[in-house]
């Protein structure tokens, strides 16, 4: 038999959210009847936008055409996409990101996985705690952690807990680690870093040679125009971060798939020898060994959000779903819920009543409500005491969720 890579049974139980696709499933199956209402996975509910299906008709068009017709695309994305990402998201903001500083993906949640495979096996890693749960399971996965201890927290990664207290973000920490997540507007907590923040991390990394992995997946949901949106934005960033972004919520491609990682040219690792290598470099040769890209559609689709209409409608999208955060969040709050959260985020971070553990509040949200939420233990141990809602669903189901909850605690 062939000896299994042992890291995965440190791993603790499953995915988290197969794991509530389970027990949904498991309460639907008994209770045929019950209305149930999903603010659990963050998946977007609204169908694509217009200037995103005619992208898509018209790129399929284009391929079924002997003119037209294109096979294997460039690994790193297409010209006309990275061209896009670079006029966008970077230059139109006053940023610094070349095209060829950028390299397009099927999704975020890869990326932000994947990337742990271009470091050292003995790198240290540090997260918060809540955190998405990717970045650590990954890690875990390379055997970049020992085991979980009785809280769930692996031996060897350094965890910063984010409390009411610190706003749910934690300053950098007294220890130097060689790679930090970040993710900001934060999943799961709602909760976003401002240009204070953040400066404190990249001073951190500079000064203990470490390197930001900053996902910035929900960027389009922060509200506040003086909120930074990219890493980049800070002074020094190029030289320390990477940064990793997603059409998934801000444009509804969980479906379609497309997102992207910026790695500048500045940012260096080291060798064991101690000579310098450009991230950037080592991230396009893992790129072009595993991967073709995204369809050449999809890419078109992701063009296609960019342009005018597309930008409009893509943005309304989002205004919606931030109603939809609006409403849970006022309304929970009025129904004498601790909530933060879904302001710069499709997030609401709730407290669970009555001391409840986070499961326990599941399990009575589901039962009592058929409302179903993300423990937000299941995000780390200082999620405990806390639910996450997301805002992705439709207003009708917001403000019945917002009612059934209100009635029954
Ligand atoms: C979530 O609910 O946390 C997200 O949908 C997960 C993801 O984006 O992979």
């Amino acid at each position: 038999m062939a000896n299994i890579n042992d890291n995965y049974t440190k791993l603790q139980a499953g995915y988290l959210f197969p794991e509530i696709g389970r027990r949904v499933s498991e309460f639907a199956t008994l209770n045929p009847n019950a209305d149930v209402i999903r603010l659990g996975i963050g998946d977007v509910t609204l169908p694509l936008a217009p200037a995103i299906v005619e992208a898509v008709q018209k790129a399929t068009i284009e391929l079924g055409s002997p003119e037209g017709f294109r096979g294997y695309g460039p690994e790193q994305g297409y010209d006309f996409l990275l061209n896009a990402i670079s006029e966008n998201d970077y230059k139109n903001r006053n940023i610094k990101i070349e095209p060829e500083e950028i390299f397009v993906s099927d999704g975020s949640k890869q990326d932000s996985g994947n990337i742990q495979e271009i470091f050292d096996a003995n790198c240290k890693i540090c997260v918060t705690d809540p955190v998405y749960p990717v970045y650590v399971d990954t890690n875990v996965m390379a055997g970049r952690s020992g085991p979980s201890d009785s809280l769930g927290r692996y031996e060897n990664i350094t965890y910063l807990s984010a409390t009411e207290e610190n706003n749910f973000s934690p300053l950098p920490p007294n220890e130097r680690a060689d790679l930090a997540y970040l993710c900001s507007p934060n999943n799961p907590t709602g909760a976003v870093m401002d240009h204070a923040a953040l400066e404190a991390w990249v001073k951190w990394a500079i000064s203990n040679e470490a390197v930001l992995i900053f996902d910035a997946a929900y960027d389009a949901f922060i509200t506040d125009p003086s909120l930074p949106r990219s890493i980049f934005e800070i002074e020094g960033a190029r030289e320390c971060a990477i940064e990793m972004r997603s059409f998934s919520k801000r444009s509804g491609f969980t479906g379609l798939r497309c997102a992207y990682t910026a790695i500048p040219k500045e940012v260096f690792g080291s060798r064991l020898d101690g000579s310098k290598v450009a991230l950037g470099d080592l991230w396009s040769r893992r790129h072009s060994t595993k991967f073709n890209s995204v369809p050449y559609i999809i890419q078109r689709a992701a063009e296609a959000t960019f342009s005018k209409t597309g930008q409009k409608q893509t943005r309304d999208q989002v205004k919606y779903y931030m109603e939809n955060a609006r409403i849970l969040r006022e309304g929970l709050s009025n129904a004498g819920f601790g909530i933060f959260g879904g302001v710069h985020a499709p997030y609401i971070w709730m407290q669970t009543p009555e001391g409840l553990s986070s499961w326990d509040f599941f399990d009575r949200l589901l039962n009592q409500t058929h409302v179903v939420g993300t423990p937000g233990a299941g995000f780390g141990s200082s999620g405990e005491g806390y639910l996450r809602l997301s805002a992705f669903n439709s207003r009708d189901n917001v403000n019945e969720a917002v009612s059934r909850i209100e009635n029954n605690f």
